[in-house]
């Protein structure tokens, strides 16, 4: 797919709301091109709307950062140059935060997931597509 002549390419993950929606928003109106997901379809193709009516292309792509193909997916629907990866999508955890010795390990394990593992993934997958990489 070629991009030629099109502005800069951000994936904003997690900006169907939130901090993540609020700087789509910031790009959008500096003409940046957007490819942003959420879990919640209801709430991506709302964020999608608006930014769409604030003058940005975007693609808007429903699924978890913690699923290697939606991992994918985002990248390729990047293009083939990505100029700015926002690994913005977590999640808290348990809360209130337990003590480390209650705290449930299938909580852990998928916070690990999408806030740890999830970026360093794309990060991976973005870089040799990144400009001047
Ligand atoms: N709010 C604060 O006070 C604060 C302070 C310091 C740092 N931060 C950081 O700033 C970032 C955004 O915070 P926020 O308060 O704007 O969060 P938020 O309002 O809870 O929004 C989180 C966004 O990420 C999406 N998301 C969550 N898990 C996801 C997953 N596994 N895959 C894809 N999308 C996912 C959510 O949509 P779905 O739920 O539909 O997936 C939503 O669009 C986070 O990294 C947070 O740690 C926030």
């Amino acid at each position: 797919m070629s991009t030629a002549g099109r502005g800069p390419t951000a994936i904003v993950t997690g900006a169907s709301r939130g901090l993540g929606l609020a700087l789509a928003h910031a790009l959008a109106q500096r003409g940046w091109r957007l490819v942003v997901d959420a879990r919640s379809a209801d709430d991506l193709e709302a964020a999608r709307t608006a930014l769409t009516q604030a003058g940005a292309e975007v693609v808007a792509v429903v699924g978890d950062v913690a699923e290697s193909r939606h991992r994918g997916t985002l990248v390729q629907a990047a293009g083939e140059r990505i100029d700015l990866l926002v690994n913005n999508a977590s999640v808290l955890g348990a809360s209130p935060l337990p003590a480390l010795a209650d705290y449930p390990l299938e909580v852990l394990e998928q916070v690990f997931r999408i806030n740890a593992i999830a970026p360093l993934a794309l990060v991976q997958l973005a870089l040799p597509r990144a400009r001047g990489s």
